[in-house]
């Protein structure tokens, strides 16, 4: 695990593997951007024309290696790439810090130090770097062969100590940003781990076993339900679904309670932690990713483990429906009719429509406990992913304004996001000859169809709010500023700043 420390010492007798400064855009040629000074100088201020001459622009993602100047006790400056220079008195935004800092610890892979000195005007652009130093070091090695020594990515070990230059170490708001950087980065992480886990060995009663030692961990309630309690209880979603697998579904209840909370927000996330189709089951080619499946249960994890470990006023529950969807001679059917936890019945037409019918459980569970409001997170639909591309999360939400906050959340750390409608005319389609709803609809606005199907199993009178993460789940494509391959931990940022705003009592 990647450490993080704030640090006032002078550059020229740090000891580290690298000094990382910034380098931006300007409009003849690249800028040394604040936080570098000490560096510069000790080029005689030509620090942006040896940059230059290397090839440099200041562009966002680049990356340039120069050997520190003489007297320097670290070898290495690696000039990153901040995009457009800031604008005289502007500081150059989070999320550009967060994005440079994480390519930074990316092309530091293999060294074990490096001192962050990036233009910092605040503590909280001293968190963005810290997170996007953390995110940007992530590796999944825990599969390698000799797994501690041939790290993946080439054999080399992510960077393990990030110090953080600029920023005012014995500053309390300085100090809480950090604190709030590893929390979130580390847990968020996990999250990544959780999803990058091969599905034999992630299984629902794994992921359960992990939950509980997290929770005894951290001192939150869980409970968890196994196929005997789920019986019992008539979850009859989860229960259909997993029926196909050896592997026996779960739904846990994971709490985190605040003396001083005012309000209650309940998580809810799909976990399926292999998504095979069922009887109606994936063609090669669209089932080599869907271990990633349980990324919402996932994000869901690691939200309520950060919101303890920030010690957040505000009561969190998060709620896991965890199960294998796999076609055997047990599996439900497309033409099944289950009896949900809610008493309503739904014919399967399709049993690759899965994780509404997990969540459809888990989501009437959560209302019964009547929380200020209730957010769900799954890799639900492809159409989702058709509509808004690998980046951008859907939002559908039964209160307009709730669905505004989430986007402006998600902004705000740093996700991309957009808000969808939930048209009316589109729950027609799911009507069923013999049960009370199809989990099923109209082929075209997939992913409105599967919110309208959800928004059924929400407790009267209770704002909620469904995020459709499967595109940004899971990123099939090359790494890119503080996103790894493979899974991305999509959500996590969003909803710890959900429950920080549900702290500050300025949600819903
Ligand atoms: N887990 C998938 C959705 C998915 C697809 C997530 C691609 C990430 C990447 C989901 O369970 C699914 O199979 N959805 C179907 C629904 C359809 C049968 C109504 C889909 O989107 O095709
Ligand atoms: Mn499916
Ligand atoms: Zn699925």
């Amino acid at each position: 695990m990647t450490a993080l420390t704030l640090s006032t010492a002078a550059v020229p007798g740090l000891r580290a593997d690298a000094i990382v400064v910034g380098v931006a855009k300007g409009t003849n040629g690249p800028v040394v951007a604040p936080g570098a000074e000490a560096v510069d100088a000790a080029y005689d201020g030509g620090l942006a024309d040896v940059l230059e001459t290397l090839g440099a622009s200041g562009g966002e993602g680049e990356v340039t290696k120069v050997p520190a100047p003489s007297g320097f006790k670290a070898p290495l400056i690696l000039a990153v790439g901040l995009g457009a220079a800031a604008e005289k008195g502007a500081g150059y935004g989070a999320e550009a810090l967060r994005r440079a800092a994480g390519v930074a610890a990316r092309a530091l892979v293999g060294a074990k130090k490096a001192a962050f000195a990036l233009p910092l005007a605040d503590a909280a652009d001293a968190g963005a770097v810290g997170e996007g130093a953390l995110l940007g070091a992530y590796s999944f090695d825990a599969y390698k062969e000799n797994g501690k020594d041939a790290k993946g990515r080439g054999g080399k070990a992510p960077l393990a100590d990030v110090v953080l230059l600029g920023g005012k170490p014995r500053d309390r708001a300085y100090k809480a940003a950090v604190e709030r950087a590893a929390a979130v980065g580390e847990e968020l992480n996990r999250a990544r781990d959780l999803i990058n886990m091969p599905p034999n060995d992630l299984t629902p009663a794994a992921f359960a076993a992990l939950a509980q030692d997290a929770a005894k961990l951290h001192g939150l309630k869980i409970q968890v339900l196994d196929e005997k309690a789920l019986t019992k209880g008539g979850y009859g979603g989860i229960l259909g679904v997993g029926s196909g697998s050896a592997a026996t579904p779960r739904l846990v209840k994971l709490s985190y309670t605040s003396s001083k909370a005012k309000k209650h927000l309940a998580l809810v996330g799909k976990g399926i932690t292999y998504d095979s189709g069922g009887i109606s089951l994936k063609p090669a080619g669209h089932n080599e990713t869907m271990k990633c499946d349980m990324s919402g249960a996932a994000a869901v994890f690691a939200t309520v483990v950060a919101a303890a470990r920030l010690g957040l006023e505000v009561n969190v529950t998060g709620w896991l429906a965890l199960a294998e969807n796999m076609p055997s001679g047990t599996a439900v059917r497309p033409g099944d009719v289950l009896r949900m936890f809610s008493g309503k019945t739904v014919e399967v037409l399709n049993t690759d429509a899965e994780g509404r019918l997990v969540l459809a459980d888990a989501l009437w569970a959560a209302s019964q406990e009547k929380p200020d409001a209730i957010v769900d997170v799954a890799t639900l639909t492809g159409a989702m992913m058709l509509a808004l591309g690998s980046r951008t999360f859907g939002i559908m939400a039964n209160d307009e304004a709730f669905r505004g906050a989430i986007h402006e959340a998600a902004a705000a750390a740093g996700e991309e996001s957009w808000p969808m409608p939930l048209p009316e005319h589109l729950r027609k389609g799911m009507d069923s000859q013999v049960a009370d709803i199809a989990n099923m609809g109209e082929r075209m606005g997939g992913g409105l169809v599967a919110g309208l199907f959800l928004r059924e199993f929400v407790g009267e009178g209770i704002t909620w709010a469904h995020l459709d993460i499967a595109g940004p789940a899971f990123n099939e494509g090359g790494p890119f500023g503080y996103t790894p391959k493979g899974g991305t931990g999509s959500a996590v940022r969003t909803l710890v700043r959900l429950a920080e705003l549900a702290a500050a009592g300025e949600l819903s």
